[in-house]
């Protein structure tokens, strides 16, 4: 969370910083500054909440600076606010920084006597004010940022800057991203790759303990035994369209619409219909080796979560013989767990930069667990760290709730299900069922979005005002449920919960009455009389359900939504799309800010 934006050449720095931190703003949107110089006089200019704040104060400012750094902000340390927005100053230094120095207090005390004071609650000044103590000495900025590190524990992604120094913006990174953008007589900094787009495609992704010093010639960088390293110039493939609104009023409802395109990304060439083939070219992962497969810990957090819960009950119906642990990362990394022999750790995340799930992935490792990615972000630090894994494909997300990255990473986990299933002996036969669902599930998501749009427009606006909500499902539509009350409450702030349905007697009904309305998941199979009679069983209690089903059955309830489709084992997924859709419009009608509900990121990369 937090984004960082840096930059040094020619150019208007105050104008390039803030359009990254435009691009960046879904990383956390609390408050946001940026800092440009000129022969030691300094501009710094922060405000509490968006980005768009600093756009007055730029316009008011006129600075043809070409130097300088910036940050948008997600709280951790100090409440949201101008005083403690970076960039931090302290004597000639500047500092943005994201993650959480832990050690703070002990270093400020120290710093207290040398006769530093404080005025804001964050532990970003007191690393400030660090290197400013260091920098004083000799006046080397690229030395002064290492030695300071070398005093910090904590995780860190960080730009700093002299006023006094024209020339040279310091970065460093350990366990927060930070990427560097390699232009002519110009370099940009950066936490995410989507910032740099536009600018450059040729990026140097720093490791974590390395420290790099960007000028306009180039990039110097150290690890931290401070020897010299050779950074390693990439290009990378940015889409600039997937970051506009390509005509919709947010950027949520045009990922929901993405869907069709979005997930026929992630299955191109991968599940070749007329061949009967499936194919996943980067599991870097044998035959034999997938065949060994008897234990699988999927780690995720929020939505990806969910979609590997979803996942697994797919993937459980035909590889019978491996067990599938779906966790989520900031609980299994404190507990003791135990990896039985031959496990896998897949790790789903849209960002690849979720700190608990990073912390995950290198527990695993050091386990010596073979570790597979599903990521969306290209060269994120999930990607990079990964034996192997699935990209989905999905372009940019930018609405900090996840749907398109949702339907994908599901998809991309059924398929890891199904190659590794062939591996162990799953028939043509039995596969190609799947092969043909899954090809037609763009087409059928399309028909979705075409025929329900208006119709839960509609709904939407009459459960609107609703101030509670269960979503219930059983079997595969339990996790859907659970994903479906995510994606209302985080973008309504309606109390929403998603239970099992047959598990919603047990101790919730409690709380039916008429405040509440319930959203329902019903397949046209077994299981369709069972979840009949939770329903009734909530009508019984004053409570308003809404039905979402594939069946033609006659049902009793306030509203059905009918999903006409020849799909039969991923029709969860198309009663998702009303889920999301449902979201979007509750959001709508209540005025929410739809692309960044309050308090949240979409990237959390604190623990
Ligand atoms: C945040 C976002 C969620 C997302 C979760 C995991 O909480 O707001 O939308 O599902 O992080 O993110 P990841 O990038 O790892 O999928």
């Amino acid at each position: 969370m937090c984004g960082i934006v840096g930059y040094v050449g020619s150019k208007n720095a105050q104008s390039i910083l803030l359009e990254g931190l435009h691009r960046l703003e879904y990383r956390g949107y609390d408050s946001a500054g940026i800092v440009t110089f000129q022969d030691g006089d300094a501009c710094l200019l922060r405000v509490k909440g968006k980005v768009a704040g600093l756009d007055s104060l730029v316009n008011d400012s006129h600075r043809d600076d070409s130097i300088g750094i910036g940050h948008t902000r997600w709280a951790t340390h100090g409440e949201p606010s101008e005083r403690n927005a970076h960039p931090h100053n302290v004597g000639d230094i500047f500092l943005v920084h994201n993650g959480i120095i832990e050690n703070y207090k002990d270093l400020k005390s120290v710093l207290e006597t040398r006769g530093y004071s404080f005025v804001s609650e964050t532990d970003t000044e007191v690393l400030t004010a660090l290197v400013d103590s260091i920098y004083q000495q000799d006046k080397n900025l690229f030395a002064a940022v290492s030695e300071a590190l070398h005093m910090v524990v904590g995780a860190y992604g960080i730009a700093v800057v002299a006023k006094d120094n024209m020339d040279e913006v310091v970065v460093a990174r350990s366990g927060s991203p930070l990427v560097i953008g390699v232009g002519e007589d110009e370099t940009f900094i950066a936490s995410d790759p989507s910032a740099l787009v536009g600018n450059t495609d040729q990026v140097i992704f720093l490791k974590d303990g390395e420290v790099a010093k960007c000028t306009r010639d180039g990039v110097t960088v150290k690890d931290s035994a401070d020897q010299a390293v050779e950074p390693i110039v990439e290009t990378i493939e940015m889409d600039i369209q997937a970051m506009q609104k390509k005509g919709f009023d947010h950027f949520l409802v045009k990922e929901i619409f993405d869907q069709p395109e979005s997930l026929s990304a992630t299955l191109a060439g991968r599940v070749v219909k007329d061949q009967d083939l499936l194919r996943l070219g980067g599991l870097n992962m044998s035959e034999e080796e997938l065949r060994a497969v008897k234990h699988i810990f999927i780690v995720a957090c929020g939505t990806a979560s969910y979609a590997s819960m979803i996942a697994s009950y797919y993937i459980e119906r035909f590889a019978d013989d491996v067990v599938i642990d779906t966790v989520v990362a900031s609980e299994l990394r404190y507990r003791s767990f135990n990896v039985p022999e031959n496990s896998l750790a897949i790790f789903v995340s849209q960002s690849g930069e979720t700190a608990d799930t990073i912390a995950c992935l290198k527990e695993m490792k050091q386990r010596g667990v073979r570790c597979l990615g599903v990521v969306n972000a290209v060269g994120s630090t999930i990607a990079r760290e990964v034996d192997g894994g699935i990209y989905i494909h999905a372009g940019a997300e930018i609405s900090v709730a996840s749907t398109k990255g949702f339907t994908s990473q599901v998809v991309a986990l059924v398929l890891f299900g199904l190659v590794m299933a062939q591996a162990k002996g799953m028939s043509i036969e039995d596969v190609r069922p799947y092969i043909d669902e899954l090809d037609a599930l763009p087409e059928e998501i399309a028909a979705v979005l075409d025929t329900k749009n208006e119709e839960v427009k509609q709904l939407a606006a009459d459960y609107s005002h609703y101030e509670h909500a269960f979503y219930i499902g059983r079997d595969v539509l339990y996790p859907l449920a659970l994903e479906g009350a995510l994606k209302l409450k985080e973008t309504s702030y309606i109390h929403v919960e998603g239970q099992p349905a047959g598990e919603l007697k047990h101790g919730s009904i409690a709380l039916i009455d008429d405040r509440f309305f319930e959203v329902a998941f019903v397949m046209d199979n077994e299981l369709f009389e069972k979840s009949m009679s939770n329903i009734i069983e909530v009508q019984a209690r004053g409570g308003h359900v809404i039905v979402v089903t594939n069946s033609s059955r006659e049902i009793e309830a306030e509203r059905v939504v009918r999903i006409e489709s020849r799909l039969k084992m991923f029709t969860p997924l198309l009663f998702n799309i009303v889920s999301q859709l449902f979201a979007y419009y509750v959001a709508v009608n209540k005025g929410n800010d739809v692309d960044q509900p309050r308090n949240l990121a979409k990237s959390v990369t604190v623990e």
